[in-house]
């Protein structure tokens, strides 16, 4: 059975016992500050748990996009090691929201392993929660009935909280849980030991395939349990995992899922991997193997992240995938030998494996392939500069342990890998000092935990049962009751009141767009809202402080010039959008945005720096449109679907409901969540400012719309006149600047033609101020030039004979700098280097430099200094 029609048949089992089936949502979670990755097919369907929203069907199943690689559930550092955990995985799974509960969840489980699966009943085993006393939560003793019906009580195991307690993160729903576990392993070692001694004990050919949850408590900030509105079912099946028992495999390695990638990697590298059923295999291939599971593993979690609209990056989630793609390329370079780019090329494979279930990766292949290749081949440059400053380190070590303080540095600054650090140190016969490494590691999470710890308080709800209505497309003032509050105490921002509010006109931060601001006010007091935002379905109100009495009826209104401001930039981004399609073409894609009451920021696919004449026709095209006041055209809740057809662009990587909204100025459609104008003439004028590089195949504009353009042209306009003033208003102002050009360059020639007489009636004079030295010809000495002469002076002595030490100081502009010049036959012979000679004298004038063996320099602060340095200077030579 391919993978293919395994993934089929889970679906249209669930499909014919009444599921919607749904897609799997983006792999970057949005609007939830809990959770960076869809970590579960439950995370995008934890607001019908908690009762904050209500689901389309009551009975769901999907496939799943997951990724378990921050936070609670983290596997980042198994994989490649063993044969059954990944990165990112597919989880099938079926949900129940208030509707059946354990006795149909665990009997279809049942059906659908064992009669459409056909998996032998005598290779399963299942478990059920055995209670916990401290809290409350007493032994399963439904699901344990239901099983008895259905397999031997032998096969059926006690799991305590660890093992059979399910919870998606510190806070949220949880429930006790009931799994199933499959053994896979051969006749005759099924008959040496039993398969129930090794459930739950990390045997790889025993492993756990499916887990029901019931879910029936949300798990409290204070760590307490409360019951949840309604039983529901949760359930998560390892695609992969089923995969391996379908296709009588050991290893999910050996499956399809990953076979067409494996054999890509041994096309491009020429090296084999063995199978989990080849036995005996060297330390060599063992450690090819591991690298081959690392590449093909986390290509597939970086590819669809990109897909997903998550670049790698240096912080937050983007940092997360970058560190996901080092590793491979790590893995890749020590191991596999690769010192080029790679993996990118795994793209393709990917694509036309996965493609028709997934189209978001076959239709960004190309993208995704170009940001791995630049991002492998930036990298790897890291890890050439990082073996050459580890040389240095390692040249630099006293003794056979090499600082943990170095590595540390390596590893932070550089990105450079400690095993690899630990790795090349072996191999030269160094040692790691690893306790060294690993506290300064430790002092670096405690800085940055310390920074940004969040301490959230549980809801304290004043108005139970209401679903938050958002009213702020008609109006920015509304009367409303506060329905729930929170207390999150924070590092970065100190204590902040979030509030929720029955109905709200305040658009929360979406879609690139910024949060508005505003007040909340009764007769008695007003309370600044300075911040809104999404949390899943709530909007969340931020204030500094509290009302006295939270019950009262108040009126939110909203800063309605700052939204005016973001309306008018949001717009001229919808039309810029359309102007780069139309002008660059249909492979235009938004890979992010920003919306904010200065400016406007816009990343998409693109390849190529855009020339002067394309952002001209951009501005232009986004003005015209401006000028020909195209009024607004919203469409709400219309299907999906059809907005779609109707050539309303959608975005990968962002969630849809089946109903979206729409806006339409003139040939521009976008579904959008946003604030907009209510005609483009209101956006007055569209200004770009800039355009660049993100990342391979992304560029960057920001600009800017209606008053910061005035201040803009204001600006420019200003220092237009300074200019002119400085340059004693001439009537023609260019005129002006290109004689006083002309004029600089003119005094340039003669200032070195003067520079030159100098260094040569120095030289004349210097030459007799040379000492000898253990037979080394020693001059050092502060000269009154700047550095081009001084490096022209040096030279001049250097070319007198083969073995001259020489260090000239000089103050030019009070800016003291060293040079250091010695005779190529002395570096060679007495191993002397001008490049530590400046390093070390630089530490008098506070600074440093570097060069070549030969001839060096060095620029400081401390002009005072210099006199000590040409003191020292004569320690090189005696
Ligand atoms: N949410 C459950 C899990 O991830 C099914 O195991």
């Amino acid at each position: 059975m391919t993978s293919q029609d395994v993934r089929k048949q889970f679906l249209d089992f669930f499909a014919s016992n009444g599921h919607l089936i749904v897609p799997s949502a983006p792999i970057v979670l949005k609007d939830d500050p809990t959770l960076m990755f869809n970590n579960s097919g439950m995370a995008q369907f934890k607001e019908y748990f908690l009762g904050n929203a209500t689901p389309k069907s009551n009975r769901i199943a999907d496939t799943q996009k997951c990724l378990r690689v921050s936070g609670k559930h983290n596997d980042l550092e198994d994989v490649g090691f063993d044969t059954y955990h990944h990165t990112m995985f597919e989880m099938l799974g079926n949900w129940s929201f208030g509707d059946y509960f354990k006795k149909e969840a665990i009997n279809w489980a049942w059906q659908l392993l064992t009669e459409v699966y056909k998996i032998p009943k005598e290779n399963l085993y299942v478990s059920v929660f055995e209670g916990n006393p401290d809290e409350n939560v007493p032994f399963d003793q439904e699901a344990w009935d239901i099983w008895k019906e259905l397999i031997d009580e032998d096969r059926i195991i006690l799991g305590n909280k660890k093992d059979n307690f399910w919870e998606m993160g510190d806070q949220g729903p949880c429930g006790p849980c009931s799994e199933i576990h499959v053994d896979i392993r051969s006749a005759e070692e099924k008959a040496l030991v039993s398969g129930k001694s090794l459930v739950n004990n990390d045997h790889p050919q025993v492993v756990e395939i499916w887990n029901n949850v019931f879910m029936e408590f949300n798990r409290k900030a204070d760590g307490s349990l409360e019951k949840l509105p309604a039983q529901h079912v949760d359930t998560g099946m390892g695609f992969e995992r089923l995969c391996m028992a379908l296709q009588g495999k050991t290893s999910n390695y050996d499956t399809d899922v990953f076979t067409p990638l494996i054999e890509k990697v041994e096309q491009i590298t020429g090296l084999k991997y063995t199978s989990n059923e080849v036995l005996n295999i060297s330390e060599e291939q063992n450690k090819t193997n591991i690298a081959i599971r690392v590449v093909v593993d986390h290509v597939r979690a970086v590819a669809f992240a990109i897909a997903d609209g998550q670049l790698p990056s240096n912080t937050g989630a983007g940092y997360v995938i970058r560190r996901i793609l080092r590793r491979a390329i790590r893995y890749g370079f020590t191991f596999l030998n690769t010192k080029e780019p790679f993996i990118n090329q795994l793209v393709a494979v990917l694509a036309n494996q996965m493609g028709e279930f997934f189209p978001e990766i076959k239709s960004q292949q190309q993208l995704v392939t170009n940001v791995i290749r630049e991002e492998e081949a930036s990298f790897l440059r890291t890890l050439d500069q990082g073996l050459q400053l580890l040389e240095n380190v390692v040249a630099d070590t006293k003794g056979a342990t090499v600082s943990g303080a170095k590595a540390f540095e390596l590893y932070d600054t550089f990105g450079f890998p400690i095993d690899l650090t630990a790795l090349i140190l072996r191999e030269k016969g160094f040692e790691l000092d690893e306790a060294g490494f690993n506290a300064a590691m430790q002092e670096q999470k405690n800085r940055s935990r310390a920074a940004s710890e969040v301490s959230t308080e549980d809801w304290s709800v004043l108005i139970p049962g209401n679903v938050e209505t958002f009213v702020g497309y008609d109006q920015s003032e509304s009367d409303v009751k506060i329905t729930r509050i929170r207390k999150v105490d924070s590092k970065k921002d100190g204590i902040l009141y979030q509030i929720v509010l029955d109905n709200t006109p305040f658009y929360p931060e979406g879609g690139g767009q910024v949060g508005d601001k505003g007040t909340l006010f009764s007769a008695n007091e007003t309370i600044e809202i300075i911040d809104t935002k999404k949390e899943n379905n709530l909007i969340l109100h931020f204030a500094k402080k509290l009302p006295e009495n939270v019950n009262a009826g108040f009126t939110a209104k909203v800063n309605q010039d700052l939204r005016s401001l973001s309306s008018r930039n949001h717009s001229a981004t919808h039309l810029m959008h359309q102007a780069l399609r139309s002008i660059l073409g249909t492979h235009v894609e938004q890979k992010g945005s920003l919306v904010n009451p200065n400016y406007l920021r816009f990343d998409f696919s693109h390849f190529a720096k855009m020339t002067e004449s394309e952002l001209q026709q951009v501005e232009d095209f986004v003005n015209t449109r401006i000028q020909e006041q195209l009024p607004l055209i919203e469409r709400r809740n219309i299907p999906f679907a059809q907005a779609v057809q109707e050539g309303a662009m959608a975005l990968f990587g962002e969630k849809y409901g089946d109903e979206v909204r729409a806006i339409k100025f003139g040939e521009s459609m976008e579904l959008c969540g946003g604030i907009h104008v209510k005609n483009t003439a209101e956006i007055w004028h569209f200004k770009i400012v800039s355009e660049g590089a993100v990342a391979a195949g992304i560029r960057r504009i920001e600009a800017i719309t209606s008053d910061a353009v005035k201040a803009h042209f204001a600006s420019y306009e200003n220092t237009l006149n300074e200019v002119k003033t400085a340059l004693k208003n001439p009537q023609d102002i260019l005129k002006a600047v290109h004689s006083m050009q002309e004029e600089n360059a003119k005094l340039a020639k003669q200032i070195e033609a003067l520079v030159k007489d100098k260094v040569k009636n120095l030289k004349a004079s210097l030459i007799a101020e040379i000492q000898e030295i253990n037979g080394i010809q020693f001059l050092a000495k502060q000269v009154d030039l700047n550095p081009e002469g001084a490096k022209d002076l040096a030279y001049e002595l250097g070319n007198l004979g083969n073995n001259l030490f020489l260090v000239l100081a000089t103050a030019d502009e009070e800016k003291p700098m060293l040079t250091c010049y010695i005779s190529k036959e002395l570096v060679a012979e007495k191993n002397l280097n001008a490049g530590q000679v400046v390093r070390e004298l630089g530490k008098f004038i506070q600074g440093g430099g570097g060069g070549q063996p030969f001839f060096a320099t060095a620029g400081g602060k401390n002009v005072a200094g210099i006199q000590q340095a040409l003191e020292k200077a004569i320690e090189f030579v005696k």
